[in-house]
């Protein structure tokens, strides 16, 4: 067993004391004049994911907003760059992320995620870190045909020739979303379609206020 694996089991040490910071949530999000949330982008490999939630995060700059994106593959090149796609690893991925995004949220930004994050627990676990409301799950939405005739990184044809094992949608399980809060469908959409439809959905639901 693993360092990880071990520690994922324990339980907090009752001797580490968790200490209040001098500036709150709230001092930071007015300073930023922004409501922090997590924007947690779920769908297969090659749905776009990445790409729309890059798209979001430009709009976002664009409107004065302050955020961070944190993007699977180069997670998987520095904070997570010892884990790979067992059911287990993947567990300890979403559940590092999700620690990482409530960080952010703290800090008064808004955290764009893109990750796979294939299991209804972790991402609920994920939601659970942050305030009600706080957490927002953008389903990006294109079926496995479309994903695998797309395969950007030719991922699925060395899934299929059985080069890479534990690959999502092929012989590893990804469970959609029930009730997203964002749920785009982006078959006949652009990029650029997407992030606005994601954009609209903000605004609606308060996240955002449009200024005149
Ligand atoms: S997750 O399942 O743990 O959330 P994550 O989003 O970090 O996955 O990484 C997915 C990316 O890793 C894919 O877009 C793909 O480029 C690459 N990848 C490599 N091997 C696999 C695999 N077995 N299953 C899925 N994605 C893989």
């Amino acid at each position: 067993m693993s360092v990880y694996q071990k520690k994922q089991h324990d339980s907090v040490s009752e001797d580490i004391v968790w200490h209040n910071t001098a500036i709150s949530h709230q001092d930071r999000s007015r300073a930023n004049q922004q409501k922090p949330v997590v924007l947690w982008f779920t769908g297969l490999s090659g749905s776009g994911k990445s790409t729309i939630a890059n798209a979001v995060e430009r709009l976002l700059f664009e409107m004065g907003q302050r955020s961070y994106l944190l993007d699977g593959d180069n997670i998987r090149h520095g904070l997570n760059k010892d884990l790979g796609f067992s059911d287990q690893d993947r567990v300890e991925n979403i559940r590092r992320i999700g620690e990482v995004a409530k960080l952010f949220v703290d800090s008064g930004l808004i955290a764009l995620t893109a990750f796979i994050s294939p299991f209804v627990s972790d991402r609920q676990q994920a939601r659970s870190l942050v305030k009600e409301g706080q957490f927002l799950e953008v389903y990006i939405d294109t079926p496995l045909e479309v994903c695998e005739q797309r395969d950007p990184k030719g991922l699925y044809k060395k899934a299929r020739a059985g080069k890479i094992a534990n690959f999502t949608g092929i012989d590893s399980a990804y469970e959609a979303p029930v009730s997203p809060e964002i749920h785009i469908r982006t078959q006949g959409l652009q990029v650029e379609q997407c992030a606005k439809l994601v954009l609209d959905e903000l605004i609606k639901l308060s996240i955002l206020e449009v200024k005149d």
